[in-house]
């Protein structure tokens, strides 16, 4: 099941008033998997109707397999398969069931759609439970069903929404080996997800995604190198010294990344008189600081320097 590459150039998408494509280039090729990374709201699920030609783009192009999605998408379509963000599986009948008519639905005979569900229950580890009702599985089965109906084909080109979305740590890492033994038969993958960590077992390499548009590229370890190598930590005693330190950093022409919600505030430190400067910013302010520490970033951490907070997309 060898796949063919995707190319994506100045692609554009407007829905109403929300850019949620403002000129996306990505390339994903052949044999390989991207990661594309982006928080709610990027243009992830954008780019994969496009691609899967549910949506039409404003401008801009894409090839998949070597077919433009616009012009030839009954061959787009041919190439490729589809797990959506959010489960399809039909929660009334069996997973077995739910296998077979997919099988049948893509032509196979009942003996052959019989002998392939057999075969996917029991390479996803649903061969237990293949008999009871869809509706019954836990979050992780349910997404193991939901590969396997899209492995049914044997796609040369396969797009994952969001695969590990709502499972726990263990399910999520059975997946993620699930997944690598689909590449290593030479599957083309895109795969979107709003975790690095993620990306990076996963991914060779990764486009990030920020409102509609591409904000870095590479692997994973260039990306995180590309943070520099601490990030700052600062607490506060209040919610409101929190914003306030968040202010006098970005006065002093520091870049406190979005995310304070757990109570404390991240900044990378990218230039040698960073800290220095931190700390002079704070002590200016009426803010009482309970925490100040540098620590070696994590994966998401890398992640939320790259990104903005997510906020309204509308242009004036
Ligand atoms: N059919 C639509 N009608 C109106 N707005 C839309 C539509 N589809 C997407 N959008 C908007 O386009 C932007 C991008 O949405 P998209 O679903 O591609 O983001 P995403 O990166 O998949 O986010 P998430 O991680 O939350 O799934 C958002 O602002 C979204 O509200
Ligand atoms: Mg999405």
């Amino acid at each position: 099941m060898n796949g063919g590459d995707i190319r994506v150039e100045g692609l554009t998408k407007r829905f109403g008033k929300v850019h949620a494509l403002r000129g996306v280039d990505l390339e994903v090729r052949a044999g390989t998997v991207l990661g594309l990374l982006g928080p709610n709201g990027a243009g992830k699920t954008t780019i994969v109707r496009i691609l899967s030609t549910l949506e039409r783009p404003d401008s801009g192009r894409a090839l998949v397999g070597g077919h433009d999605v616009v012009r030839e998408p009954h061959m787009v379509r041919q190439a490729i398969a589809v797990v959506g963000q959010y489960a399809t599986v039909d929660k009334g009948v069996s997973g077995r069931e739910n296998l077979y008519v997919v099988a049948r639905l893509l032509g196979l005979r009942p003996r052959a759609a019989r002998a392939r569900s057999a075969e996917l229950l029991e390479l996803f580890g649903l061969g237990a439970v293949a008999g009871r009702a869809a509706g019954g599985y836990s979050g992780g089965q349910r997404r193991r069903l939901d590969l396997a109906a899209s492995l049914i084909g044997r796609p040369g080109i396969l797009y994952l929404d969001e695969p590990s979305t709502g499972l726990d740590p263990h399910s999520r890492k059975e997946l993620w080996d699930l997944i690598r033994g689909l590449t290593d038969d030479g599957m083309t993958l895109l795969l979107t997800t709003q975790h690095m960590e993620e990306a990076e077992a996963l991914a060779g390499d990764v486009v990030v995604v920020d409102r509609g548009r591409v904000v870095a590229a590479g692997t994973p370890k260039e990306l995180r190198s590309r943070i520099g190598g601490q990030m700052l930590h600062v607490r506060t005693a209040a919610t409101a010294d929190l914003e306030a330190a968040r202010t006098a950093l970005r006065a002093a022409g520091l870049a406190p990344a979005g995310d304070g919600e757990d109570g404390v505030l991240r900044m990378p430190l990218t230039r040698d008189g960073d800290l220095t400067a931190a700390l002079k910013a704070l002590a200016g302010g009426d803010i009482v600081v309970t925490g100040f520490e540098t620590r070696t970033p994590s994966l998401d951490e890398a992640f939320l320097a790259l990104t903005s907070v997510p906020g309204d997309q509308e242009d004036p």
